[in-house]
């Protein structure tokens, strides 16, 4: 596991109601997700984005969500069902060092990685995979607490994104996150 894993209890706070005041995940998501798209989410948590997603991909559409805590997918996994989604998340655990998506290749429309990148053990690993298993043309929304990553690391997780691929499409004003959509050239 990499060195500032999110603690799982955590978890219990990052999907509380009052999040939703500033950051509305339906908001967030719908200008990025369609019905029917295959949506990779690593770092999930205990699913605060993870539902609105597989609310929006519907039926036939699925979310692969891949997270290093095993505390933190069971909880994903209680609350799809809850919310009656459970059949459209695929929930993985990852290794510290890979997402193991591998068999996922050129086939996500969409990723969604939120409060996750700064956590990994480097972040050019996360932008390789994430690269290999997206469609051409397939965009990334890249956002980062602003009180944990500053200006000149995002800037160092953009530069990995470029290498592996990525271009910057948009810069979306997310409060209290740094953010920018990357398109998969
Ligand atoms: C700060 S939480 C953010 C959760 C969620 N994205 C949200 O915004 O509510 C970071 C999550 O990333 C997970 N994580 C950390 N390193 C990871 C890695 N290398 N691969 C996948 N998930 C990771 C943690 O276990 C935790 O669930």
């Amino acid at each position: 596991m990499g060195k500032r894993v999110c603690p799982w209890w955590l978890g219990y706070v990052l999907v509380s109601p009052w999040r939703r005041w500033r950051e509305d995940p339906r908001a967030i998501l719908a200008p990025y997700v369609r019905a029917g798209m295959t949506v990779l989410e690593p770092g999930p948590g205990m699913g605060f984005f993870t539902l609105e997603l597989a609310r929006l991909v519907g039926p036939k559409g699925r979310v692969i969500a891949v997270d290093v805590q095993s505390r933190m997918l069971e909880r994903l996994k209680r609350r799809a069902a809850k919310a009656g989604v459970a059949e459209r998340i695929e929930a993985r655990q990852a290794a510290a060092d890979s997402m193991g998506v591998a068999d996922l290749a050129a086939s996500v429309d969409f990723t969604l990685a939120f409060a996750v990148v700064h956590e990994m053990l480097e972040a050019s690993v996360f932008f390789a995979e994430a690269a290999a298993a997206s469609k051409p043309g397939a965009l990334l929304l890249l956002a980062e607490p602003s009180g944990h990553v500053n200006q000149a690391e995002f800037d160092a997780e953009l530069q990995a994104a470029a290498a592996a691929g990525f271009v910057v499409v948009d810069r979306p004003v997310i409060r209290r996150s740094l953010a920018a959509v990357l398109r998969k050239s």
